[in-house]
């Protein structure tokens, strides 16, 4: 029997994660939401019986530690998994430049700090209130969603030029991980970081602005041309049993401690 919490567990892959690991009836499954009551109706509604939602605000380190006393007193006091999948992709910036903005360094400088807030702090808070259940855990594994867009080598490669505060907080994001791998290694917690590939959400089948969409076209012609294999994006069902399978196997005597890796164990991100 192992306990998870998943945050940014509403909608999305947050829901996956809640939704596949609440199928086995031995898991004790919490999902970190904003807004429990609409959570619960839609647990309720997917027949979801084994998961706990739990309320709390990613920004409000005092609000996560209240989360924490109330998993304590589900789990009875550790958990296993921490999976940290909450956060804002930027509506202002998601299909635009730097140079785009001009001037106007007021709109970047507020994107910028609003993917900080939410993609870093954010984690790096929860991380500091769950990790004394985590401690007591039995897996002891802290898993952080990250995107391929965050690669190096993938932005130089592909020369994607748009969403730049977003990437820009998961590349920042992987250095947190790692360096939290620097300091918990030694008492055998494993952190990882790991893209769950390409995916159908709710986020990305929103209707947007006609240049937005020729945008969104152009990225997908990129994927091709990076990854020639690439035909479609994944479910959520197939992303998530793939980053799971990942999270499962990972270990701090396999050498994954603080790694960033994708969906496929590799950096091969699509
Ligand atoms: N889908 C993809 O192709 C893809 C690719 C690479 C990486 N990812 C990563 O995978 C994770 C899940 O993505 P998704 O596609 O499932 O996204 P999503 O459908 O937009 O869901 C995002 C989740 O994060 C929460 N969230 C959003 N804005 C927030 C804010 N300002 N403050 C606190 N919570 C906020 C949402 O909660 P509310 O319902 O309360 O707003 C929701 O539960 C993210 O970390 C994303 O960066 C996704």
């Amino acid at each position: 029997m192992s306990s998870y919490l998943v945050t940014g567990a509403s909608r999305g892959l947050g829901f996956e994660f809640v939704r596949k690991l609440a199928i086995d009836p031995n898991n004790t499954v919490i999902g970190l939401v904003r807004n429990k009551a609409a959570a619960d109706t839609k647990a309720t509604a997917e027949g979801l019986r084994n998961v706990h939602m739990v309320e709390a605000q990613y920004t409000d380190f005092s609000s996560l530690k209240n989360a924490a006393e109330t998993v304590k007193k589900i789990t009875g006091g550790s958990l296993d998994y921490l999976i940290n999948n909450a956060a804002v992709v930027s509506h202002i910036s998601g299909y635009k430049t730097f140079e785009d903005f001009d001037d106007d360094f007021e709109t970047i400088e507020k994107d910028l700090w609003e993917s900080l807030e939410i993609n870093l702090l954010g984690v790096i808070k929860t991380v500091q209130a769950f990790i004394p259940l985590i401690r007591k855990g039995k897996a002891k594994k802290v898993l952080a969603i990250s995107t391929g867009m965050a690669d190096l080598d993938l932005i130089n490669a592909t020369e994607i030029d748009f969403a730049a505060p977003y990437a820009i907080s998961k590349g920042a994001l992987n250095v947190a991980i790692a360096k939290y791998n620097a300091l918990y290694k030694k008492e055998g917690i494993l952190f990882l970081a790991v893209s769950p590939g390409y995916v159908t959400t709710e986020r990305n089948q929103e209707e947007v602005s006609p240049e937005d969409a020729e945008k969104a076209a152009v990225l997908v012609t990129k994927f091709i041309e990076y990854a020639p294999h690439f035909k479609r994006p994944l479910t959520p069902e197939e992303s998530i049993s793939a980053v799971l399978s990942v999270l499962h196997k990972a270990s701090i005597a396999n050498g994954d401690g603080g790694a960033f890796i994708s969906h496929l164990g590799t950096k091969q991100w699509l």
